[in-house]
Formats: structure tokens, sequence, C-alpha cells
């Protein structure tokens, strides 16, 4: 058993001090970019400049005769650019596959100080993050890195459901986790065959009202993936770390993304991962509270005094639990006015 002290103890002689608490940075979506593809590297600095995150791939999506290029890209654009306020993160290969070892050692090596966040796929247990947490730090000891790299898990398979909790817990590098509902649906035997969202076989009916089965029935399609976005808005938040919603495949379907990351929002996710640009915009309105919730909460909370007690405000009653809610909403707006000019005005936070 490892003692509670030495958890804030580097994992290796000279590698920074674990960080005690995971910085609340806006990361409303999470622009994923292949950097083997030339026009993408050239494209990443303007980008770069719309997304509160870009993220280098390396794993699925790229081709196995591109991995080594794609590593190479991503150091390249990593020394090459300047992102200022913007995070850059990768995705690194999965730990059983042939080129993850190098994808640590290069690029920690390589831009270490550049990478805010490595994504780590296919997560099983806390033993993974272990193993990743080790090396980590011993290949920041090499680079002479001031600050530790954080670590996000992706939720993608039946046996990382089952052990998030431990997983969210499993290092102090811990940042955040995403659904991969890809990846989950295929380890599950799910038969959606499809990059997130909903089904619409998946549904409950009205009881039938008559003799004939088939009239007057209506269907309602359900939500596939509450449970697990759910349970993984528990265990992150269980350990001080943030919860996203992972892929929408369909990038034509604007419309079901943008259900797709809202009802994520609305349990308590903080971002989406963006397949391509136009996913970008969708992400920053959804994961940027509306205007009017931001007023209503400001209200709320101006008129709750000293949060304690109970106020009627327009007919609804308000206490001590609403208004810790308005302020979740109010925090999150002034934390995302910080970043971003155009909301700042639309908040009135200027
Ligand atoms: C993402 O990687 C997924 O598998 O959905
Ligand atoms: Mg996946």
């Amino acid at each position: 058993m490892r003692s509670a002290k030495d958890f804030f103890a580097p994992l290796a002689v000279g590698a920074p001090p674990p960080v005690r608490e995971i910085p609340f940075t806006p990361s409303r979506m999470i622009h994923f970019f292949d950097p083997s593809n030339e026009k993408m590297v050239a494209k990443a600095p303007d980008i770069a400049k719309k997304v509160d995150v870009l993220l280098g791939n390396l794993e699925d999506a790229v081709r196995a005769d591109n991995k080594e290029a794609a590593r190479a890209g991503l150091v390249r654009v990593g020394k090459e650019s300047e992102f200022g306020a913007t995070q850059l993160w990768t995705r690194v290969n999965s730990l059983d596959s042939p080129w993850v070892l190098d994808d640590l050692t290069t690029l920690v090596t390589e831009i270490g100080d550049k990478l805010d966040v490595i994504m780590v796929p296919k997560v099983e247990g806390a033993q993974d993050i272990h193993y990743v947490d080790r090396l980590l730090a011993q290949l920041e000891a090499r680079a002479g890195l001031s600050r530790p790299i954080l670590v996000h898990a992706i939720l993608e398979t039946a046996s990382g459901m089952a052990n998030v909790e431990e997983i969210a817990g499993a290092s102090p590098r811990m940042q955040g986790i995403s659904l991969g509902p890809a990846d989950l649906a295929a380890s599950r035997r799910m038969k959606t065959t499809r990059v997130g969202g909903g089904h619409p076989g998946y549904l409950v009916r009205t009881d039938p009202v008559g003799e004939d089965l088939s009239e007057g029935r209506t269907t309602y399609q359900q939500d596939l993936w509450h449970y697990t976005v759910a349970r993984m808005v528990d265990a992150c938040v269980m350990h001080g770390i943030l919860p996203y919603y992972g892929p929408f495949g369909d990038i034509q379907d604007t419309v079901a993304c943008e259900d797709q990351f809202r009802n994520a929002f609305l349990l308590g996710c903080v971002g989406a991962w963006s397949l391509h640009p136009v996913q970008i915009e969708i992400a920053r309105k959804v994961f940027s509270p509306a205007p009017e919730d931001v007023r209503w909460a400001k209200r709320v909370i101006a008129e709750m005094g000293d949060g304690t007690g109970a106020v009627m405000i327009d007919g609804k009653m308000q206490d001590d639990a609403s208004v810790k809610q308005c302020r979740v909403v109010a925090e999150l707006a002034d934390q995302l006015a910080a970043r971003d000019p155009e909301l700042a005005k639309e908040y009135g936070n200027e």
C-alpha cells in the first residue's frame, strides 16, 4: 500500500512535484488534428486561435504507416508554434501498441515544456495510469521539466467503465476523463456501428391502446449514454478532475451533435472533442452557459444574500441548494469570460 503522505512526492528523482489541484482552464472543445497531414499542420496555428485545446492525435484515425510521421509532425508543431492561452494536448497510442513508448519518450523529451496534457486511450484500470505516471516522471526528470504533464484517460473499455472511480483517483496527474463511445460500444458488444450519439432502435413505447398492437403507440428514443456519462461525471467530481463527452462522428448532423453535447453539458461535462471545424462553434455555444442563465444565476446569488434561508423570485423558491447551482453557472461564466472577450460582453463582465 502506498502511504497517503507519498502521494504528492515525485515518482522519480528530479521530476517536478505533482500538482495538488487540477486547474480549471477552459477546455470546451478539444480539437483533434492529424499531425501526419501537412495541410493540417500548416493550419494548426490558425485553428489554435479558435479553440481552447488543440490536440495532436497519434492514435486511431492515423494509419499505421503514418504513426511516425504524426509523432514527428507534432514535435514540429510544438517546437515552431506559440499557442498563447490555448492548451496543447496529445493522444498517444494505446499502451499495448508498438508505438506508445516512442510516443511518450519523444514527446516529453522534445516538447514536454509545451505539452499540457497527454490523453491515454483504452485505459482499463488504475494500473495503466500508474505505468504512465512513473514513466512520465522519469522522462520529465531527464528532460529537466519544471511542471508535470497531466494525464487524461479515455473511458472506452468495459473494464475501464467498471474501474472508472479508481482510474479517476489513480494519480495527482489525472486531469480528466473523456467518454470514448465508439471503442466503448465495441468493447461492450453494443450493436450501434457509429461514433457516439443516439440510435433510433433504442427506445421505449407506450402501452397498446386496443387489440391492434401496432396502432396509436408513440415511441421515444432514449439516451444510450446516460448511465455512462453520469457515472463518469460522479467519478471525476469525486476526485477533483474534469469530465468530457468525446467524439460525435456524424459531422453533417450538426443538430444531433449539439443535442449530444448539451446532454453532456447539463449532466456536468465541461467540454467535448471537435473532429471538424464545424463542431468547434457547436462546442463553444453549448459549453458556455447561455447569457440568460448567467443573468438568472447572478440575480439569485444577489437576492440570496449570505446564501442561507429561502426567497421567492418570479414565483420560484430559491434556497441554499439552488444558490449553489447558480454559483456553478456564474463561476463558469466568469472563468470563460476571462478567456473569451465576446462572452465577457454577452455576460456583462467587461
Ligand atoms: C474515441 O476514441 C472513441 O473510441 O469513441
Ligand atoms: Mg477510441
